[in-house]
């Protein structure tokens, strides 16, 4: 990075405003970034990976902060980093056995200095051609990994899974009803349900409701004791729902549920779909990475039969957040779904076809997300991510067994590294009291993050997901000595 230079034309200098640093001060803030990440991902696995966090001392300390005088630059850096060493779950911690949240890739670091600093509006493609090609390239890359024709697929970088799966039931409505985008939903005359399991993701139930079809059009079907959608209940609901005259629409299925990791029946549930006419939705936004290893595949095998995904890249690839992307194999869906005009919205002249990206997306102006994607996987490659998705896939092997030969019960089953868990030494184990307090001890002691959720029917389980990268197997082993400790110590 030449910090040094001045940009040719004669910058001035001072910046009245402080907004352009004097060069020297420049370099010394940039570097000092840089070398607080550096030092940051080095370290971090000294620290607690969850700290005891004083909230009372974070306000009193943003309470000073009136922004009545200008604060030195090194000085206000140094106030952000060490608020959140001191004040954050530490994902990139190689004991973080998390909610999917994984350590940041080098490139994908890199990528977003130079999205900050090159500042690209992905609101139009005339004004940042190269992104948007780029994001293009990408979208028909990860489909034709996931099984797409690439030549007719179509997709869109998010924030992240919940927005990717809120622009699954927004593709979904205009699918299944075409004039939803004039008339509204009130000018259907029936009420449009969908259908997703009991174990899938929150966030289908919060687009239901924020699109104005409400909480009640969400069908939630029972799961058999691998925590898999029962494909008879599903189909059971959609026959109820079009007998009551409703208008099921959607069937949204999870390669990798959030708590257990669990993979849908993909094949059964699409030829449901088939059958109905409904439009199938795979949130794949963690699991989805099996598409990408060989061995694995077969675990989501059926996903190529979907009408759209939701793939997180901020996930198993480890990019930094926030990096969804939303997958369709209909190339005209999304541009149907959301393509309104303004007299402002800038054109391109250049003759060629092009994704606008506005006309693909909720978002208007929007950041290059695809960028941190593209810079990982120009340096790993395929080949150098599916070499870590293995690895992270036998570490979860691994826990599963040296979980069960240490006296925890496994709840749930699946190929993916995620492993829920009670103390089966115990007759109270499986009981909520029992689990949390683990969960509290693990996360209490600093050496650890685990959390506590329930599958099933409202089971209190254990979790632990093999999640950064950096994990090997002497961490596994220090958590089982830790989870023994713990549960000691509960008496
Ligand atoms: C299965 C699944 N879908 C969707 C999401 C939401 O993704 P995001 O957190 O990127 O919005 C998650 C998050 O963990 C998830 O596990």
């Amino acid at each position: 990075m030449s910090i040094d230079r001045e940009p040719p034309g004669g910058m001035p200098t001072a910046d009245p405003g402080r907004l352009r640093l004097p060069t020297e001060e420049r370099r010394r803030l940039w570097e000092g970034a840089v070398d607080a990440v550096g030092r940051y991902l080095q370290d971090v696995d000294a620290d607690a990976v969850a700290p005891l966090v004083d909230v009372a001392a974070i306000r009193e300390a943003l309470a000073r902060q009136t922004f009545e005088r200008p604060v030195e630059p090194l000085a206000a850096l140094s106030m952000a980093v060490e608020g959140l060493r001191r004040g954050q779950v530490h994902t990139a911690h190689r004991r973080y056995f998390g909610l999917f949240n994984p350590t940041p890739t080098d490139a994908g670091i890199a990528a977003d200095l130079v999205v900050a600093g090159f500042n690209p509006q992905l609101a139009a493609w005339s004004h940042n051609p190269f992104a948007v090609e780029v994001e293009d390239h990408l979208v028909r890359s990860f489909a034709a990994r996931f099984g797409f024709d690439a030549s007719s697929a179509d997709g869109t970088f998010a924030s992240g899974g919940a927005e990717a799966n809120h622009t699954a039931v927004l593709a979904a409505l205009e699918s299944g009803f075409p004039d939803v985008g004039r008339a509204g939903l009130r000018g259907l005359g029936r009420q449009p349900t969908l259908y997703v399991s009991r174990e899938g993701h929150h966030s289908v139930h919060k687009a239901a409701r924020v699109t104005g079809l409400g909480a009640e059009a969400v069908r939630e079907v029972r799961v058999d004791p691998a925590l898999r959608m029962e494909v008879g209940h599903l189909e059971e609901r959609i026959a109820a729902d079009r007998a009551a005259g409703l208008a099921p629409f959607l069937v949204v299925a999870t390669a990798g549920t959030t708590s257990a990791g669990a993979i849908d029946p993909l094949v059964e549930i699409a030829s449901v779909a088939r059958r109905e006419g409904v439009f199938l939705h795979v949130d794949a936004a963690w699991g989805g990475a099996a598409a990408l290893v060989e061995e694995l595949r077969p675990a989501v095998s059926g996903i190529a039969q979907a009408d759209s995904i939701t793939f997180d890249a901020h996930k198993w690839l480890s990019v930094p957040m926030g990096a969804g992307l939303f997958l369709t194999r209909h190339r005209d869906l999304l541009h149907r779904t959301f393509s309104t005009h303004a007299a402002y919205m800038p054109r391109h002249e250049s003759g060629v076809s092009v994704t606008e990206p506005h006309s693909h997306s909720l978002q208007w102006s929007r950041r290059f997300i695809g960028l941190k994607v593209f810079l990982s996987l120009l340096i790993a490659g395929w080949e150098g991510y599916g070499a870590v998705i293995r690895r992270q896939t036998a570490l979860g092997r691994d826990l599963r067994e040296k979980l069960a030969a240490a006296g925890w019960r496994i709840v749930n089953d699946t190929p993916l590294p995620v492993v829920c868990f009670v103390d089966a030494t115990r007759a109270d184990g499986a009981s909520a009291e029992v689990v949390e307090a683990v969960a509290r001890g693990v996360v209490g002691s600093g050496e650890a993050w685990i959390s506590a959720t329930r599958v099933g029917d409202g089971q209190p389980v254990l979790r632990a997901c093999v999640t950064s990268f950096r994990t090997r197997t002497e961490d596994l082993d220090r958590l089982i000595a830790l989870l023994d400790r713990v549960r000691r110590s509960l008496g």
